[in-house]
């Protein structure tokens, strides 16, 4: 990492600073939106169910990466919740309604979701069955050469609405922010955070700080 910063300071990069602040790497798109293969929905979960953001993404308090959650965490809701309530109820009246037993109702979506567990229809361990975590698409990424690290920010106070946005309004995550140096350094020069413990913390605009 030493040898690229001596490359990019000799190579003037102190004089195109201005010029740099604006300019998005390939692959580092605001607006970025994809389809996830399970249509999981943050509206629905951290929304109108009011599931703390921490609850799926521990790591982001205790390390550099806040991490997805592993489909384990997913069952302790989805072994008994199988398809919307919406369904479930339907089903359940129904049955009621024609006196028989009630029938289990599994959406499209949360079968993938069991699918990728290896269950069978019972929700059990199906032998026959490999299980294949959820290849979640990526939507935020930095480049590798510049360092970021969720739980610096989070002990200084900053929310995850202030760099992702309204999250919990979207069916689909969406990267709201730039994620350029010019937004990452506008904040170290002025955070405009509240106090922590009664201390406002003062990040440091060096390079060395996020390249290294
Ligand atoms: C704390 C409980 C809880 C956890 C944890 C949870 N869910 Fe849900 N999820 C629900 C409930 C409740 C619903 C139904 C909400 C409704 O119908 O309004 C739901 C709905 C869904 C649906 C839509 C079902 C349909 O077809 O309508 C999907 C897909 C889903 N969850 C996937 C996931 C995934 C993937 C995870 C893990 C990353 C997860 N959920 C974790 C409670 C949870
Ligand atoms: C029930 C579990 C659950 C909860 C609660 C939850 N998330 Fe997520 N989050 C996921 C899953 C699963 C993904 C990967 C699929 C996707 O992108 O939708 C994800 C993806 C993300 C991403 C995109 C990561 C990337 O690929 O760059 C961000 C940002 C995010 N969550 C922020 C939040 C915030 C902020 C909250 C609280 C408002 C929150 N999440 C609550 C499960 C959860
Ligand atoms: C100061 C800005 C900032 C804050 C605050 C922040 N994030 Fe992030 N988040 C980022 C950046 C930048 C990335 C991309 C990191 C990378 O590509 O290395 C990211 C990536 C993620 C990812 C993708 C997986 C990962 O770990 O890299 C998830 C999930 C996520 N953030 C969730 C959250 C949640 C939940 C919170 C609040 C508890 C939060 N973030 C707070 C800036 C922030
Ligand atoms: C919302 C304002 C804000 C944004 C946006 C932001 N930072 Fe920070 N950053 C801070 C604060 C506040 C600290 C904590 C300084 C302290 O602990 O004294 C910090 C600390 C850091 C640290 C030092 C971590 C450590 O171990 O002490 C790194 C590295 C860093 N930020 C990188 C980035 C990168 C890269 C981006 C852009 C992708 C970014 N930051 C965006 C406010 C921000
Ligand atoms: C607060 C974090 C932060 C600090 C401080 C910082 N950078 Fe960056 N820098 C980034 C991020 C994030 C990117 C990637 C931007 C992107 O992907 O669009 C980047 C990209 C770059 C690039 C490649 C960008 C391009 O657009 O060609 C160079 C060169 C660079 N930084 C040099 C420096 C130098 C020299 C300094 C010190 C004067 C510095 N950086 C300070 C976060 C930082």
């Amino acid at each position: 990492m030493t040898v690229f910063l001596l490359a990019a300071l000799g190579g003037g990069c102190f004089l195109l600073m201005p010029r740099l602040r604006n300019y998005h790497l390939p692959g580092n798109q605001q607006g970025y939106e994809p389809a996830q293969p399970v249509a999981f929905s943050h509206r629905q979960h951290a929304g109108e169910l009011s599931i703390s953001c921490l609850y799926c993404h521990f790591g982001a308090e205790r390390s550099r990466q806040a991490g997805l959650p592993s489909a384990n965490l997913c069952m302790n809701c989805h072994r008994f919740v199988t398809a919307s309530w919406e369904a479930m109820f339907r089903e359940y009246f129904e049955a009621l309604h024609a006196n028989r037993p009630v029938r289990p109702v599994v959406s499209a979506e949360l079968a993938k979701l069991y699918d990728s567990l290896g269950l069978d229809d019972q929700l059990l361990p199906d032998p026959k069955k490999a299980s294949t975590p959820t290849a979640w698409i990526r939507v935020h990424n930095l480049p590798a050469y510049a360092c970021f690290d969720h739980r610096a920010h989070l002990q200084a106070g900053a929310t995850c609405q202030r760099c992702h946005g309204p999250v919990e309004t979207m069916d689909r995550v969406r990267q709201v922010e730039d994620l350029s140096m010019g937004w990452c350094v506008d904040c170290h020069r002025n955070p405009g955070l509240p106090e922590v413990g009664g201390q406002q913390r003062q990040p440091s605009t060096d390079c060395a700080v996020c390249h290294h």
